[in-house]
């Protein structure tokens, strides 16, 4: 490994250790907007926001910090137009299995969350394999939102929660938050302390509602691909600025 190398793995001096979110997501836009501004067709930008990712995962393992999620494709991106769709259902497909030896190498435990049960047959195989080989590994848990939307997921969890109080197995009063938490898609693990969404736009666009409850929200103008070691530092910087009161007065 080169020094240069070495010193990129380390966390910047100037973040605090112990102040680092746990779990960040990420809302990638403006791939096809980077690809555009370069006179390049959508797609070379989706293949590009692919190496921003797998660069970002790296750098949360390296700097410490313990789950990412990414939102690939939601809900409503099936209104794109079908040559799109089908690219990037194959794009998704093609990454894992080329990645999955690498994430096996780097101890990555990935995950998928959404309405899974409406991807390609070919890509739910992929999924399932990818997650099945990686469920024991120890390292970052990264997961990735596919087919998601948040309003869907609060549904599917009020569903499942409606019918076993229909079948006697639960008493209203006992629906809590925890309780309510672990029938989401993401029960294992912890609410994102931080949004980072790129390109501009200061929407929420229907992902991790519940979850984010008390995220903070970084919202840079740069596009997705372009979206580097530097730029993260920035948005950790700026996490680290912030004061989380949770709703309280400060001590
Ligand atoms: C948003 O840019 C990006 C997407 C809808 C796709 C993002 C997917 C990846 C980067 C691949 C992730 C892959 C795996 C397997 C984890 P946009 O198309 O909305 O850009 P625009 O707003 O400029 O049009």
């Amino acid at each position: 490994m080169t020094s240069m190398q070495t010193i990129l793995k380390k966390l910047p001096s100037d973040l605090d250790q112990d102040r680092l979110p746990k779990h960040v997501a990420v809302i990638m836009d403006g791939n096809g907007r980077w690809a555009k501004s370069r006179g390049l067709p959508r797609i070379v930008g989706h293949r590009q926001g692919v190496e921003a990712l797998k660069n970002l995962l790296r750098c949360c393992d390296d700097w410490g910090i313990k789950a990412l999620t990414a939102y690939a494709f939601s809900t409503e991106n099936w209104g794109r137009p079908l040559e799109e769709v089908e690219f990037l259902m194959a794009l998704f497909e093609r990454v894992l299995m080329r990645e999955l030896r690498e994430m096996m190498a780097e101890n990555v435990r990935i995950q998928f969350v959404g309405n899974l049960v409406a991807l390609p047959q070919s890509l739910q195989s992929q999924i399932q394999r990818s997650m099945n080989q990686t469920k024991e590994n120890k390292g970052i848990q990264f997961t990735v939102a596919t087919n998601y939307g948040g309003r869907q997921e609060i549904l599917q969890a009020t569903r499942a929660i409606a019918t076993q109080v229909q079948q006697g197995q639960l008493q209203p009063e006992e629906i809590d938050e925890a309780l309510f938490s672990r029938h989401l898609y993401t029960a294992n693990v912890c609410d994102p302390d931080l949004l980072i969404r790129t390109s501009g736009e200061m929407r929420l666009s229907n992902f991790l509602l519940w979850q984010m409850a008390y995220a903070e929200l970084y919202i840079t103008d740069t596009y997705w691909p372009d979206f580097d070691r530097t730029q993260f530092h920035q948005a950790l910087s700026s996490y680290q600025q912030r004061d989380r009161r949770f709703g309280k007065v400060k001590k």
